[in-house]
């Protein structure tokens, strides 16, 4: 899978801490002002590479977990896909997408993107699902991708009401 010059394959354990990086970068300039500025200060690196290594650590593991590489710049963003939380068996979920600032707008999360669903299709789901902050302008992303503004609910997370939409799209 090539966009210009980013490619997108399996992530490796070894750069559970290159992903934890992005996360954390993304996480803070994406949810600043949206959520509590206390969680986005405790955010660690170091704690998110622990979060990740686990995940790419196991063998088998439900959750698929994608890194975007730009030739001669290492990763650049990640996404990861698996059964949906909440919903029946056959629904696919895309439980994180995230390309790094200066990176994004040139492709990266399209690639991701098509790559997760293709996994979720490999894997029989017919339908995938991404939930959105409804707050984070990225939810236009979504729709420039065709995804279906369809259900929408309040989580409460670290002591707000994060309202959220969710996005579908039929992979059949
Ligand atoms: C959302 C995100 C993954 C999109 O990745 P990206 O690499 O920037 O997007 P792409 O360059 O692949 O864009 C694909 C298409 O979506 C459109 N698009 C991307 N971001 C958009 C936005 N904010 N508003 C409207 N359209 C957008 C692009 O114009 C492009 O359309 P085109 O192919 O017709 O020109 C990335 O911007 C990101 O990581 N954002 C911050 C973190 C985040 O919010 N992640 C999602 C959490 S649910």
């Amino acid at each position: 899978m090539m966009t210009a010059n980013i490619a997108v394959r399996p992530s490796t354990p070894s750069e559970a801490s290159q992903l934890a990086e992005i996360y954390v970068e993304t996480w803070r300039t994406t949810y600043a002002g949206m959520l509590p500025d206390n969680v986005l200060l405790r955010m660690s690196v170091d704690q998110q590479t622990r979060r990740w290594r686990g995940y790419l650590d196991r063998p088998g593991a439900r959750e698929t977990v994608l890194t975007a590489e730009a030739v001669g710049q290492g990763a650049i963003g990640f996404g990861s896909a698996g059964p949906a939380r909440r919903t029946g068996p056959q629904v696919g979920e895309v439980y994180t997408l995230y390309v790094l600032p200066d990176w994004q707008g040139q492709g990266a999360g399209r690639e991701l993107m098509e790559a997760l669903f293709s996994h979720l299709r490999t894997a029989d789901f017919t339908e995938a699902l991404i939930w959105v902050v409804a707050a984070n302008p990225s939810r236009f992303f979504y729709e420039a991708m065709g995804g279906q503004r369809t259900v929408e609910r309040i989580e409460p997370l670290w002591g707000v009401e994060l309202a959220e939409i969710g996005y579908r799209w039929d992979l059949v």
